[in-house]
């Protein structure tokens, strides 16, 4: 076997969130959440984010795919099982909160939500898998967004914090990896998921995008805080998308807007959730939206809190870079998960436009690295894409296996570089409905699951060429790719 540059104790698995595969949307006590207002299809942002929007959910309008998602919620010892035949050694997925506090304001939670996560995650652990658990993955109990009006409420901090202290009071015995809220900072370009925010409750307005952050930085400082009580060995991180951002070129204005991008959308969540504290450019980025600090509702204890209770590493998604360039000058655009920027020409893009870069991979390890300080833990990166099954039922998916392939070589490159990785999970280690357009055919898994974007199919599983791939992966810590 070739020599590995990966660590013997480097995290490989995969990852998921509740709303994405669960299903068995009110089964077992659950009330509803944000996701299951969301339509399937590619019109799904467009509809949420229209001025009449309310949550109504209308079957007879649309089909909601993560009402019944790939129905882990009945298929999890199957699912564990295929996870520990490639060999993963940890398992990252999200709580739904409604599972365990359905309309997200009671005081007692639902125990059977509770009983479920308990048997997920010893079936976890039975396979020597360890839990990677996000707190908060793009979804809320729909009360707390139709009544509450979503985190710009600074009620959610109490509410989380109760549901925070459940879960780790509940499985922190278990589990000793938790993230808080899966990509905070994406609520600078979409406050629907993140921040529970629609037309009505005002995600026009920048002043409740900024209140909404703070509270949850407050949400997040207490969950530190609660796990760190409860057993100092647990490790808390945060969790951003990061975009590696190129400056379309060497003119300073373009050097500059590049600049202000990595500082208002990669740092600014981090800086505060890393370093405890706001960031020198805050007003400035607050000033670009027309907000003043003032005008928000932040208290000393606060701040205290959110220096204290810091996290201890970073957890980020990688999928793709941006270029950016000043408004005004445009070429043509990408397409990305929130804003894709400028078309790169030395990039080649996904069949969702989404363009792929492993090397920016390497350069959002170091920055991030060189930046903060803390270890990094690479929490989502794959390669959405539609899947041919041949008449024998095989899957040859080499275009996915490239994908991963070289940005695994990219964060061994970053391993060289001296950066500190925990883990890789790729995204959608098992195929499940997209969170930008509710699709099932666009896949990301390992795991094929039959079923079709209008929720037909048997819901059988099966393993892709790559199943086998990363197998061999993990079973050489990376050493043949
Ligand atoms: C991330 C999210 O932005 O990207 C996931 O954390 C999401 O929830 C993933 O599924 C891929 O995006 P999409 O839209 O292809 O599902």
């Amino acid at each position: 076997m070739t020599k590995t540059i990966f660590p013997k104790d480097f995290l490989w698995g995969g990852a998921t969130a509740a709303n994405q595969l669960e299903g068995g949307y009110l089964e077992g006590g659950r009330g509803p959440s944000i996701d299951d207002a969301l339509p399937g299809g590619k019109q799904r942002m467009a509809v949420v984010s229209s001025p009449d929007f309310d949550w109504t959910i209308d079957p007879d309008k649309y089909v909601y795919p993560n009402h019944s998602g790939i129905d882990f919620y009945h298929h999890y010892q199957e699912d564990i099982a295929m996870f520990a035949e490639m060999g993963f050694k940890v398992y990252r997925f999200s709580i739904s909160w409604s599972r365990i506090f359905p309309q997200g304001d009671e005081t007692e939670p639902n125990e059977a939500g509770l009983v479920f996560y308990d048997q997920v995650i010893d079936e976890c652990l039975r396979h020597n898998i360890q839990p990677l658990i996000t707190l908060h993955h793009y979804e809320m109990p729909l009360y707390l967004a139709k009544h509450y009006g979503g985190w710009k409420n600074k009620q959610l901090i109490e509410f989380f914090q109760r549901f925070t202290a459940t879960v780790i009071n509940r499985y922190g015995d278990r589990v000793k990896l938790f993230l808080t809220f899966n990509e905070i900072n994406s609520a600078a370009h979409l406050p629907v998921l993140s921040q529970g925010l629609v037309h009505k409750t005002g995600a026009d307005d920048p002043k409740n995008m900024f209140q909404a952050w703070h509270n949850q930085f407050v949400a997040s400082a207490q969950a530190v805080k609660i796990a760190h009580e409860f057993d100092p060995a647990i490790k808390v991180g945060n969790m951003i998308i990061y975009s590696t951002s190129y400056a379309y070129n060497s003119d300073p204005v373009n050097q500059i807007a590049n600049l202000e991008y990595n500082q208002d959308f990669n740092f600014y969540c981090a800086d505060v959730q890393v370093r405890g504290e706001y960031p020198a450019y805050t007003d400035r980025y607050m000033a670009s939206k027309g907000v003043k600090r003032s005008d928000l509702d932040i208290t000393d204890e606060e701040l205290a809190l959110i220096k204290k209770y810091h996290v201890d590493f970073i957890s980020f998604s990688y999928y793709m870079s941006t270029t950016t360039e000043v408004t005004g000058v445009s070429h043509e655009t990408a397409e990305g998960n929130l804003l894709g920027g400028t078309k790169n020409p030395y990039l080649e893009s996904s069949e969702w436009g989404w363009q792929i870069d492993p090397a920016g991979l390497r350069i959002a390890l170091n920055e991030l690295y060189g930046r903060y300080r803390v270890p990094l833990f690479i929490v989502e990166n794959g390669l959405g894409a539609k899947d041919q099954v041949e008449a024998d039922g095989r899957i040859f998916d080499d275009y996915r296996i490239n994908y991963l392939k070289s940005h695994i070589q990219a964060i061994a490159n970053a391993l060289e570089d001296g950066v500190p990785v925990m883990g890789y999970t790729p995204w959608g280690c098992i195929d499940l409905v997209s969170a930008s357009t509710g699709e099932m055919s666009k896949r990301y898994g390992f795991i094929y699951v039959d079923q079709d974007d209008q929720g037909h199919g048997t819901l059988a599983r099966s393993k892709k060429k790559s199943f086998n791939w990363y197998q061999r992966v993990i079973a050489t810590n990376g050493a043949q790719l």
